[in-house]
């Protein structure tokens, strides 16, 4: 299938298209290179030994979206667009709800008008706020989100829903990933943070290289087994692999499907420090401190409804995750080095 990758250079997009050409489809990537190097193209070339066609472009500009579709003619889109740095956004709210919600707009008017009616969302485990129960299903209540990138997501998932509603011809699935990490095999693509890293393991590697002197603990008072937060990490090449298979959600028909992508399984900050260490032989020095703001206890999946509908389940395990983020993290101490 053809399949327009709309923030495809980004760190789950690139590992998605590597995944899409691994298993016959043609993905056709566009990215403003916002939050992306230029050089990922040719790495995902060099894994799949296949050409993939690639647009700078924005999902706000109208004109570049008609011609990238009359010419490609996409039968599907998978929509990873989008800013995401939880902090910047509560400073910028505008900026993230214009860039996000207002380029999604867009982007799903063209689609519409060029009869591009399926379309794959980049949802995320935020949208369950402090999440009712754990393990978190699919039915648990949505929650209150703690920033405008965590209200983006929300709405989008709302705003998509009421489109498909309205129109039975669109098919719309809302992936909900949980905390991805790792990277491919190769070592040659991986997650590429501007400036200090916000996320755990980013932050954990850029420890083990060098970069930054200790990691900091963000609370170890919370009602968890070791009092630091629990989350449900899983390797991004897993989570690639989701969208391959969420792609049959999109057949004529599907309507609206919701998936959790995750492992079911929950490791606290000092679990991911431990398996770091033992899977890398690298000392990860770390401090407590206070509680970030607007984090919470235990966050973790139900994986159940992806495997029986999806026939999707996450293979790698919590070494693999933290062997490959070591590996694209000490063979590309700088990242994509631009
Ligand atoms: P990323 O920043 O690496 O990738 C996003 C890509 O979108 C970047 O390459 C960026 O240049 C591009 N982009 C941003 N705005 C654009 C625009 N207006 N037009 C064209 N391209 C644009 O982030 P990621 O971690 O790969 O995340 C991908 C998607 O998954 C995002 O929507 C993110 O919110 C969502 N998500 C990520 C996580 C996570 O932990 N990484 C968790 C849940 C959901
Ligand atoms: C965060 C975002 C979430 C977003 C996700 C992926 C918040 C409140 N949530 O989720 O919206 O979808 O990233 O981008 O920001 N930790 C430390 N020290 C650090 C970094 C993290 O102790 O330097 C702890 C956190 O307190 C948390 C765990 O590690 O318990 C994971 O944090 P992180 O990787 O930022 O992910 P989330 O908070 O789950």
């Amino acid at each position: 299938m053809k399949i327009l990758v709309t923030g495809g250079a980004g760190f789950i997009g690139s590992h998605t298209v590597v995944e899409l050409q691994n298993s016959g489809h043609e993905p056709v990537v566009l990215d403003n290179l916002y939050n992306a190097s230029s050089k990922v193209i040719g790495r995902i070339e060099a894994i799949t030994g296949k050409h993939v066609p690639f647009y700078k472009a924005d999902i706000r500009d109208r004109e570049a979206l008609a011609e990238i579709f009359e010419k490609e003619k996409p039968e599907a889109v998978i929509h990873f667009a989008g800013l995401k740095a939880v902090g910047e956004s509560v400073r910028k709210p505008w900026e993230y709800y214009e860039n996000n919600i207002g380029g999604t707009l867009t982007l799903v008017d063209e689609m519409r008008k060029h009869g591009c009616k399926n379309i794959i969302f980049s949802s995320s485990a935020t949208v369950y706020g402090d999440p009712a129960f754990v393990p978190i299903t699919e039915e648990c209540p949505k929650g209150q989100c703690t920033n405008p990138y965590g209200w983006t997501k929300s709405m989008l998932e709302q705003i998509l829903s009421d489109i498909q509603k309205a129109d039975p011809e669109w098919n719309v699935v809302l992936l909900r990933y949980f905390n991805p990490i790792g990277a491919h095999k190769s070592g040659t693509i991986g997650e590429n943070p501007n400036g200090i890293p916000n996320n755990l393991m980013p932050y954990i590697t850029q420890v083990a290289v060098g970069k930054l002197e200790k990691l900091h603990v963000f609370g170890n008072d919370y009602d968890t087994p070791d009092g630091t937060g629990v989350r449900d990490y899983i390797h991004v090449v897993d989570l690639a692999k989701g969208h391959v298979c969420a792609l049959k959600k999109v057949a004529p028909g599907s309507g609206l499907s919701v998936y959790n992508l995750g492992t079911g399984t929950g490791y606290s900050v000092l679990d991911i420090v431990k398996n770091f260490e033992a899977a890398t032989g690298k000392n990860i020095p770390y401090v407590i401190d206070p509680r970030r703001p607007g984090d919470i206890a235990t966050c973790y999946s139900s994986a159940e409804k992806a495997k029986e509908e999806l026939g999707w389940e996450a293979q790698y395990g919590i070494k693999e995750m933290c062997e490959d983020a070591w590996r694209w993290q000490s063979t590309n101490p700088n990242g994509y080095g631009d």
